[in-house]
């Protein structure tokens, strides 16, 4: 570790981390950003053609990635997930449980039982599973590092999102109990709140619109960056954060500040 905190190259190299999520947005940021610092990423996701490009542009930079298909929401495709990762790569280091939708705008009573069943099942339960099993293999490992992804939905409230905000709000309960159950055993698990930062999550494509409603929320007048959130991830999972569990990091330009 160095004086400022920031993580060193060599600290993090030859360690391997899995991403879920990693085909778009914030997941494939943040795995880029592990691979340039010599990092091996385990890649997953539903989606197989955004994987194999994250894969590319990994390679294309010389780091060293796999791609696994996997959906977060279930049991047996993630826990063959967690036991790819770890045969390829030897182990597990790093998990950054990222995947995650955002499911049908709409009120508390417009809301469809199966879009709560959905939105749920990827930003809650896939999380749960997710560390179920990856938390055995850091365990076997001596230590390890965790990063949930929730959200600025996960500390306020939203209108016109109850799901997403119901999961995100869990994803901080499960973040803390679980960091409370292994802090001993050398395991830190964190979780990620980002404000608005620009991928297709966001569907600004389909409602350019919408851009100046959520630039006008975020008190430095833009949006984030999927790098900036990435960092945020990578400094999580290193040495330099080596006191910090059970927490969750805003990284929303001062929106939750307001
Ligand atoms: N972009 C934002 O403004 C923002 C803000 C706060 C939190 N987040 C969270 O960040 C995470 C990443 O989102 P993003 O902004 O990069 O969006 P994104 O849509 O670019 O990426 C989400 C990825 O998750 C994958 N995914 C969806 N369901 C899955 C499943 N069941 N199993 C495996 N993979 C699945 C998608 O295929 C996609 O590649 C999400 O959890 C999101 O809720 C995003």
């Amino acid at each position: 570790m160095t004086i400022s905190g920031v993580p060193e190259v060599e600290e993090m190299k030859g360690r391997t981390a899995l991403v879920t999520g990693a085909s778009s947005g914030i997941g494939r940021a943040t795995a880029l950003a592990f691979a340039q610092r010599g990092v091996r990423v385990a890649l997953a996701d539903v989606d197989g053609d955004g994987g194999h490009e994250t894969l590319r542009l990994i390679r294309e930079r010389g780091g060293d990635a796999a791609f696994i298909l996997a959906d977060v929401t279930q049991a047996g495709q993630v826990e063959a997930m967690v036991d790819e990762a770890a045969a390829i790569f030897g182990g597990l280091d790093y998990a950054f449980n990222n995947a995650g939708i955002v499911g049908t705008p709409s009120s508390t009573v417009e809301c469809t039982e199966d879009n709560w069943d959905r939105v749920i099942a990827v930003d809650l339960k896939g999380v749960f599973l997710c560390m179920k099993y990856e938390i055995p293999l850091m365990l076997k490992r001596g230590g390890g590092a965790i990063v949930n992804m929730s959200s600025i939905a996960g500390l306020v409230g939203l209108r016109k999102n109850i799901a997403y905000v119901a999961g995100k709000h869990g994803v901080v309960g499960l973040t803390r109990a679980a960091a409370l159950e292994y802090a001993q055993a050398g395991i830190r698990i964190n979780a990620l709140c980002p404000g608005f930062v620009r991928t297709p999550i966001l569907m600004l494509d389909a409602m350019p619109a919408m851009e100046r409603r959520y630039v006008s929320a975020e008190p430095m007048g833009r949006l984030g960056r999927p790098e900036e959130i990435a960092a945020a991830a990578v400094w999580l999972c290193s040495d330099a954060a080596s006191f910090v569990t059970g927490h969750a990091l805003s990284v929303d330009g001062g929106l939750v500040a307001r």
